[in-house]
C-alpha cells in the first residue's frame, strides 16, 4: 500500500517536473526582430524537406504560423491565402504555412481545404508548403510560441523577410482573430517600394500607386517645392510627400 502511494507521488512528481520543463523551454523563445538575419531552419512539409532559406533563393519569404490544423480561423486564413497564391507569386513572395501540427495532419488537412468552395469562389490547390513543427524548433526559434495564451501551440504569427533573408515585418496576432490577407499583401507591397525607391516611406493607409512620404530632403529640394518640376509637395514643414509618378 505504502508503495503504491510512493509510486503514485513519484510518477505525479515526474509528469509535473517534465511540464514544467516544457513550459520553460516554450519561454525561452525569442523573437528575431526586424532587421536582423532570419533565423534558418530545416524542417518537413507537405512539399518535402524544406531548407530555409536556402531553398527560396532571393525571393520575399512569408512564414505565416498558425495555431492548430482543422481549426475554423486558421481554415479560413489558409484558404483566403490560397485565392491570391497567385498574386504573391507575382511579387516575387514565397508562402511558408507553419504549425506544430505533425505532417500527416498537414496532409489530411490541406486536402480537406482543398475540397470548400470558400464564398463562392471555387475549390483551389493549396501550392504553398504546409510545415510541420511538431519539434516547436522553429516556432522557439521565431518566438511563436506565446505561453500565457497557449502552451503547446504557435500564436498567430507573420514574418515577411526580405530578398537578403532579413526579417523586415512581425506580425502577431491572438488565437480569436483572423489575420487580413489583402494586410500581409499591402504590408509586402509598401516594403517592396520603399526598398527599390530611395528616401521614402508610406503613410497611414498607403496603397500601391498612393504617394510616398520622405522622411527628410535636401535644402535645394525644399527650395524648389512649389514648381511644377519639383516631385515634392508638403503639408506641413514636417510633413513631405514625393508623388509616385
Ligand atoms: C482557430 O483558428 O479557429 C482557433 C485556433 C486556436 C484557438 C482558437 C481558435
Amino acid at each position: 500500500m505504502k508503495k503504491g502511494i510512493l509510486f503514485t507521488a513519484l510518477f505525479l512528481f515526474s509528469v509535473a517536473l517534465v511540464m514544467s520543463q516544457g513550459r520553460r523551454n516554450f519561454r525561452s523563445n525569442t523573437i528575431p526582430l526586424i532587421g536582423v538575419e532570419a533565423p534558418s531552419f530545416t524542417a518537413e512539409s507537405t512539399k518535402g524537406t524544406i531548407n530555409f532559406p536556402a531553398d527560396f533563393g532571393s525571393s520575399w519569404k512569408i512564414i505565416f504560423a498558425h495555431p492548430k490544423d482543422f481549426t475554423p480561423v486558421c481554415s479560413s486564413e489558409i484558404l483566403e491565402l490560397a485565392y491570391q497564391q497567385e498574386s504573391f507569386s507575382s511579387l516575387n513572395a514565397s508562402i511558408l504555412v507553419l504549425s506544430t501540427d505533425i505532417l500527416s495532419q498537414h496532409f489530411l488537412w490541406k486536402a480537406a481545404l482543398e475540397e470548400i468552395n470558400y464564398k463562392d469562389r471555387g475549390a483551389r490547390n493549396i501550392n504553398f508548403p504546409l510545415v510541420s513543427d511538431d519539434s516547436y524548433r522553429v516556432s522557439n526559434l521565431y518566438g511563436m510560441i506565446h505561453s500565457e495564451e497557449s502552451i503547446g501551440e504557435n500564436i498567430r504569427g507573420v514574418f515577411i523577410i526580405d530578398p537578403d533573408n532579413k526579417v523586415r515585418s512581425i506580425l502577431y496576432y491572438p488565437n480569436e482573430v483572423g489575420r487580413n490577407i489583402d494586410e500581409l499583401k499591402r504590408t509586402l507591397i509598401a516594403l517592396q517600394n520603399t526598398r527599390n525607391n530611395n528616401n521614402v516611406v508610406t503613410p497611414a493607409n498607403w496603397k500601391h500607386g498612393d504617394d510616398f512620404m520622405v522622411p527628410v530632403i535636401s535644402a535645394q529640394e525644399k527650395a524648389n517645392i512649389g514648381n511644377p518640376d519639383s516631385p515634392y509637395y508638403q503639408l506641413s514643414w514636417f510633413m513631405t510627400y514625393k508623388k509616385n509618378q
